[in-house]
């Protein structure tokens, strides 16, 4: 599929902006505009990527050098990333654009003159909170006449919300979606020229844009995406609807990506996919994810690896054997259940049943025995009876995870889920996620002490949010420590003597 062919729309709508704001943009903007060629900028547009996007930041750049000249002083961004860590990751790749374009990053949502929402769509209250606190926006932008209002993400791949928000939203001057996002200099640099509302959103596409800028929010690890999109259509879940179909990217650029990350400082990378187990199936010259990690493992100065998120039932006996020959692969796998009753999981159109569930469980256990785990859970699937959460809680005495996410499940329109009978009331399922809550929490506490009095590699992360006396590292397995030490051991590993275990934290000591 060629990108024009994936594109639902692209069309601009009357912006809502008061007069005096519309008319000031558009004076600015012409203005703009004249400048722009009077300077001989108007060479034709690259036609390939990413050439074209570095042309529109450099067209945007241009802009904003004169909309900050026109409020007097810099003007600022500030991205707010909703959901889970590809989000995290794409919202890298929106800064990275931005801070070329000349933006200043603003902490501060209300301070910011530019304010982008990655949003996520995987349950309904992730967009509740996002239309509230757009609302909260629209009334500040009425007051800062250089405000503009971003929306991106899963979210965007939804016609109805796209719907809402062109009705009731419509200071929003950027909208679009998951597929296109490498496109953000052109949307934006389109939305200057024009003062118009942009709106772009393909509905799928097989194209991925290698080699745009991106800004890391922590200097020593990142998430590099191996896959995107999902082809699995869990029966409750809009992911596949919203990341569209599986795509790999091809070795070579992973294995190029982590080579410049660790030439740059970087020592820990998350491999981010849905479902990082069928990595590579379908490239033209297939690889297996197991086959793509030894490659990883011989990059000089990389020290830990991480991926997320696997699905049980393409989890191979390779990869178990893989990681537990590895040096650098951690020692943690997160690996969601969604249930533990065989017949819930035929429903959710899981492919694997309980006892094939333990059994791989066991055998990751067998091969690699400081393995921590974790998962997701889901409680309120429709139809699930006390007898099928009763199967959850085995599973979970069972498998003794680390931690656990605990869901309640969320109907998604449009998923097979949301049509199916006998949704469980509301009382129950809260009932049932408290019970289930409680038994993870006492489980993961015990789990998370058997390291107590041990001492254990430590990548430091960050000064403590609460106690600037102590520092906060992650141990290989995922838990964190928190230890007398200062800014200066940012980014290094240390020996930690793990002195007392809070629940789901470490107390530690540094070994001199
Ligand atoms: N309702 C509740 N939880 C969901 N998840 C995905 N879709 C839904 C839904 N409709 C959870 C799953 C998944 C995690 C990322 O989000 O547990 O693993
Ligand atoms: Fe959703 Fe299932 Fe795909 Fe995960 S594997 S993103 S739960 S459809």
């Amino acid at each position: 599929m060629n990108m024009m062919q994936g594109a639902i729309s692209l069309y601009s709508t009357d912006s809502c902006m008061t007069d005096i704001e519309q008319t000031d943009y558009i004076r600015l903007e012409e203005n703009m505009e004249n400048i722009w060629n009077a300077a001989g900028q108007d060479m034709e547009i690259p036609s390939t990527e990413p050439q074209r996007q570095y042309y529109f930041i450099d067209k945007a750049k241009k802009y904003l050098e004169k909309m900050s000249e026109a409020a007097g002083r810099p003007l600022t961004f500030c991205v707010t990333t909703f959901g889970c860590q590809m989000n995290a990751r794409d919202s890298e790749k929106l800064v990275g654009i931005l801070e070329q374009i000349g933006y200043v990053e603003e902490p501060e949502e209300e301070k910011a003159d530019f304010v982008i929402y990655n949003t996520c769509t995987v349950r309904e209250n992730a967009n509740q909170r996002v239309y509230g606190r757009l609302g909260q926006l629209g009334r500040i932008k009425k007051k800062n006449p250089h405000m503009m209002i971003a929306l991106c993400g899963c979210m965007m791949q939804e016609p109805e919300v796209v719907e809402k928000l062109k009705k009731s939203y419509r200071f929003v001057d950027l909208i679009f979606g998951t597929h296109n996002i490498f496109k953000f200099a052109e949307l934006l640099a389109t939305r200057m020229e024009s003062g118009r509302t942009v709106i772009d959103i393909w509905k799928d596409t097989d194209k991925i844009v290698e080699d745009l800028p991106v800004e890391r929010k922590y200097s020593f690890k990142s998430g590099v995406n191996i896959m995107f999109g999902c082809n699995n259509f869990c029966s409750y879940c809009i992911v596949p609807y919203v990341r569209g179909r599986e795509r790999s990217r091809d070795p070579k650029a992973i294995i190029r990506e982590i080579e410049r990350l660790v030439a740059d400082g970087v020592v820990e990378v998350m491999l981010l996919g849905q479902n990082v187990n069928s990595y590579g199936k379908t490239l033209d010259h297939p690889i297996t994810f197991a086959e793509l990690l030894k490659e990883i493992e011989k990059i000089d100065g990389l020290e830990r690896i991480r991926f997320m998120t696997s699905h049980p039932k393409d989890l191979s006996d390779e990869l178990i054997r893989v990681m537990a020959e590895s040096k650098k692969i951690c020692r943690h796998l997160h690996l969601p259940v969604q249930s533990g009753s065989t017949r819930i999981l035929k429903m959710m159109n899981r492919r694997y049943t309980k006892e094939g569930y333990l059994d791989l469980v066991n055998r990751i256990k067998d091969a690699i025995p400081d393995i921590s785990l974790t998962t997701d859970i889901i409680v309120g699937f429709p139809g699930e009876t006390e007898e099928d959460f009763q199967e959850t809680l085995d599973v979970v005495r069972k498998v003794r995870y680390d931690s656990a996410f605990t869901f309640i499940y969320s109907k998604r329109t449009g998923t097979p889920a949301a049509v199916m009978e006998n949704q469980v009331p509301e009382d129950v399922v809260k009932d049932r996620f408290n019970r289930l809550l409680q038994e993870v929490q006492d489980i993961s506490a015990e789990v998370c002490a058997v390291h107590e009095g041990t001492v254990q590699t430590v990548l430091v992360e960050s000064v403590n949010d609460h106690d600037s006396s102590l520092v906060t590292g992650r141990l290989s397995n995922n838990l964190l420590v928190h230890f007398p030490g200062d800014a200066s051991m940012i980014g290094k590993f240390y020996p930690v003597l793990l002195k007392e275990c809070r629940g789901f934290y470490y107390i530690g000591e540094l070994i001199k």
